[in-house]
């Protein structure tokens, strides 16, 4: 982690919790934020909970009393329109969201997301005024077979295509190895450390050295309490998007201290 960044953790909570615990999860967060120090916060519920948790959060105008964000998990590339099931952008603006994930490994394998998608979606993300979190990470298969470095390169290449350098300042961008999500098999700080050095470096062929030393890339898979000291020692590892660990408030807090 670099001093130059300032750290940003995010929950995604993926499809879990209900309105109850949602409500409950936030409030143990937003009150013991201060612990975290000088870190962002970000919660990204399942988006019919969402206004549970910006309730929770007292946002208002934009504003956040325990400082702590709200995300998405996903969103449509269209304002509005004939699609059923779907999230517009400016909705999740609407009731105070400030982040949006996009490209999840779990969108890309499972709902059929390319970097043609994601692309799309980052752009209407931006265009609402929402910093998006854009996921990319190779498969156990493409590690193993030699192609990291290739497959990485393709997603953030084709993710963030024709996107101009002002707004490539302004988003976030995850590294997470599909084999190390949710299965308790985190990535060695140096093999994080190694493709973040990477994503930074495409970054750079995509802006500027100085705009990508500004833009901050968070690791995710397996980040728990008793790993992420390690990884936040990693000079371009600038935060965690967390899943099963966010659902604890205990565990996600003692993630953010130590970025923070
Ligand atoms: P886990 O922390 O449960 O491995 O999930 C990581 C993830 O997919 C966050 O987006």
């Amino acid at each position: 982690m670099s001093t130059r960044r300032k750290p940003i953790v995010a929950g995604n909570w993926k499809m879990n919790l209900d309105g109850a615990k949602a409500r409950s999860l936030t409030e143990a967060v937003a009150a013991r934020a201060g612990e975290a120090g000088s870190v962002d916060l970000v919660l990204c519920p399942p988006a019919l909970y969402a206004t549970t948790v910006a309730a929770a959060l007292g946002l208002a105008a934009g504003n956040s009393p325990s400082g702590v964000a709200l995300g998405g998990q996903n969103a449509h590339d269209k304002e509005s329109g004939a699609f059923t099931g779907e999230v517009a952008p400016g909705m999740l603006r609407d009731i105070g969201s400030r982040y949006c994930i996009l490209g999840h490994s779990e969108r890309r394998t499972l709902f059929g997301e390319t970097d043609a998608t994601v692309n799309a979606k980052v752009k209407a993300v931006l265009a609402a005024g929402l910093t998006p979190i854009v996921c990319v990470g190779e498969s156990l298969e493409e590690r193993e077979s030699g192609r990291t470095e290739a497959v990485v390169s393709e997603q953030v290449l084709g993710s963030l295509a024709g996107i101009p350098a002002a707004d490539l300042a302004k988003l976030v961008v995850a590294y997470e190895p599909v084999w190390a999500i949710g299965t308790g098999k985190v990535a060695t700080p140096q093999q994080a450390q190694d493709v973040h050095a990477l994503v930074r470096s495409l970054l750079a062929r995509l802006s500027s050295p100085t705009v990508a030393d500004t833009i901050r890339i968070q690791y995710g898979g397996s980040v728990k309490p008793d790993n992420a000291a390690e990884l936040a020692a990693c000079p371009d590892i600038d935060g965690a998007l967390v899943g099963g660990a966010s659902l604890k408030a205990d565990d996600f807090l003692a993630i953010a201290k130590a970025f923070g």
